[in-house]
């Protein structure tokens, strides 16, 4: 749509300069104003003339007219002056033998802005603190973030994936207390997640106390997890051995709920390796006078930028997340001298970012304004009893575990004969956990349904994977299809093809507004329109070879559209359900 909307655009243009030779208005930014209207009886496209009324001196109404009059282009079936708009209505057989000739020329790059010029874009996603369980708290930064790089790998970056895992504090003196309290090393390496998970539960439960299981606190051990956390600092060696082990075990979890989701990075340099890189830009900070003391501890006064100060150094010397944060830009500058670095978190680190992103702007990094936060909203979770085994967090693992039963007992009823049925109950339960979390605007506090998020009717993960295994189990009975000219009989195929036609101004509006959703929405709307068509125009039933050919080729760029669609949003391309 965006060739025909720039061409569109070019004949708006010259219409305008009718009125006034000189007048300032670029075919990008008229292309831009071109909007859909809602109702298709205001056409299929309508252009505002009534923004442009102030710089013409004319009213809307007669600008509309001047475009009107010498308009011409082969897309456009009709135009209409409608108060200040200047609407279009577009031409079906036009825009879908431009549409199948696109798709057919791209394949699985058709959508694709194809701007992004092989510059360079590292993300920070995920980023989990080891020794501790991988929660639904989790997922978004796991999504959103992956989903972000997919969308920009298509547009032609070069996409750097790491994982700052949180290999490195307290959590680490914990585990190992309740390690040398309670566990052993053949229960622990053979219990994967769950000893991980018990040994953590059991250490935190002790130190706070849990009355329902009628633990008293015991505040000592949590000085015994400091203790032990603080030799690991000195470089002990039995617990950096522990340690190395320890971390090697939560990575291999987590690497599990990655291969269920299809992700992988490009790098786990985590928090550890940071730790003699820190003390060069506290230099640099106390060379360019930047750094105060505020009671024994090192701090940056962001006060002239309302906030609160950027805490570098504790009392004790040891330094803080927001250094490390300082140390690690640096180092990826180096390594991989991006042009942009994008950090996926929640919300509630919006300060922090906001903090040290302002500080490295103070020292001087002209890199500064390459750092782009991506926050998002929180999630909570209603009628999943997940949470019982590991007292308020719920596990990732768990989540998606009752999904894929719950998809494997709707699937014994719909198809008792599908091959491969337990993997394909577990890529729709996980893409149906996944799509109802990224339909939904990022920074939306998201209270999770699994009821909701299953249904194989409602707008769904199940629901759009189903539409998608439609798509193609018609193109594998369908017969090569017929040459020659296309012939739009049904508005149904028009709909389609229109919808199928802006796939890359939403994916150019997801990458501007870094919002995975509108990829997710508009697979929905890809889905619906689909259907529409499937229910009211037989496809490989109809009249005649000339119009079968048609729709069978709207099936196939349906099949194009959605699964280049769902491979930016993690959701699994699956050919039969
Ligand atoms: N490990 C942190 C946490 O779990 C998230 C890290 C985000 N990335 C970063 N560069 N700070 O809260």
């Amino acid at each position: 749509m965006l060739t025909i909307k720039k061409r569109i655009a070019e004949q708006i243009v010259s219409g305008v300069r009718t009125i006034n030779a000189d007048a300032e208005l670029s075919v990008n930014d008229v292309a831009a104003m071109l909007e859909y209207p809602p109702d298709p009886n205001m056409g299929d496209l309508a252009f505002p003339c009534f923004k442009l009324s102030k710089t013409l001196r004319r009213a809307p109404a007669q600008i509309a007219s001047a475009i009107a009059e010498h308009f011409s282009d082969p897309a456009v079936s009709r135009v209409e002056v409608v108060g200040g708009y200047f609407n279009l209505y577009l031409d079906g057989e036009y825009l879908t033998c431009h549409l199948l000739s696109e798709v057919s020329l791209k394949k699985d790059r058709y959508g694709s802005p194809a701007n992004g010029d092989g510059r360079v874009v590292v993300f920070d996603y995920s980023s989990p603190n080891l020794a501790k369980p991988f929660h639904i708290g989790h997922l978004g930064t796991t999504v959103i973030g992956h989903s972000l790089r997919r969308l920009h790998e298509f547009a032609g970056y070069r996409c750097v994936g790491i994982n700052y895992v949180g290999d490195w504090g307290t959590q680490f003196g914990k585990l190992i207390v309740a390690y040398k309290k309670w566990g052993d090393r053949e229960t622990v390496e053979n219990g994967g997640v769950d000893a991980l998970v018990d040994l953590y539960v059991r250490i935190n439960n002790a130190i706070s106390g849990n009355e329902e299981l009628g633990i008293p606190a015991d505040p000592a051990l949590a000085d015994e997890a400091r203790a032990e956390f603080c030799k690991m600092e000195q470089g002990d060696e039995e617990n950096l051995a522990l340690w190395r082990w320890l971390v090697k075990l939560s990575l291999k979890a987590n690497d599990e709920i990655y291969a269920q989701l299809g992700i992988s990075f490009d790098s786990y340099k985590g928090e550890s390796n940071y730790t003699n890189e820190m003390p060069v830009q506290v230099q640099k900070l106390r060379d360019a006078g930047l750094l105060k003391l505020d009671d024994g501890a090192s701090i940056v006064d962001l006060s002239e930028y309302n906030m609160p100060p950027c805490l570098i150094l504790k009392r004790d010397g040891s330094s803080l997340y927001p250094t490390r944060d300082i140390a690690a830009a640096y180092d990826r500058k180096q390594l991989y001298d991006f042009d942009k670095a994008v950090y996926v978190t929640s919300a509630g680190q919006s300060l922090h970012f906001a903090q040290w992103f302002k500080v490295v702007e103070l020292m001087g990094y002209d890199w500064a304004d390459k750092l782009v936060h991506v926050p998002y909203g929180t999630v909570s979770i209603n009628g999943a009893k997940l949470a019982t085994r590991t007292g308020n967090v719920i596990l990732l693992r768990d989540l998606f575990a009752l999904a894929t039963e719950k998809v494997a007992g709707i699937m014994e009823e719909k198809s008792p004969n599908l091959q491969d049925k337990d993997k394909i109950a577990e890529q729709i339960g996980v893409g149906a956990v996944v799509f109802y979390y990224l339909s939904n605007t990022r920074m939306k506090d998201i209270n999770f349904v699994m009821e909701d998020a299953l249904s194989f009717e409602g707008n769904t993960g199940p629901y759009v994977q189903y539409t998608y295994a439609r798509a193609c189990s018609i193109l594998a009975r369908a017969e090569q299809p017929v040459g020659g000219k296309l012939v739009i009989t049904a508005p149904e195929e028009t709909a389609l093809a229109k919808i199928l036609s802006m796939f890359e101004e939403k994916v150019t509006e997801a990458l501007e507004t870094y919002e995975p959703s509108v990829i997710a929405r508009y697979i929905l709307s890809v889905a619906a329109a689909f259907n529409r068509f499937y229910h009211n125009c037989s496809i490989l039933g109809a009249e005649n070879e000339q119009v079968r050919a048609t729709r069978q080729m709207l099936t196939e760029a349906t099949k194009t559209v959605l699964g280049n669609a769902f491979d930016l949003i993690c959701l699994k391309k699956i050919e039969k359900i």
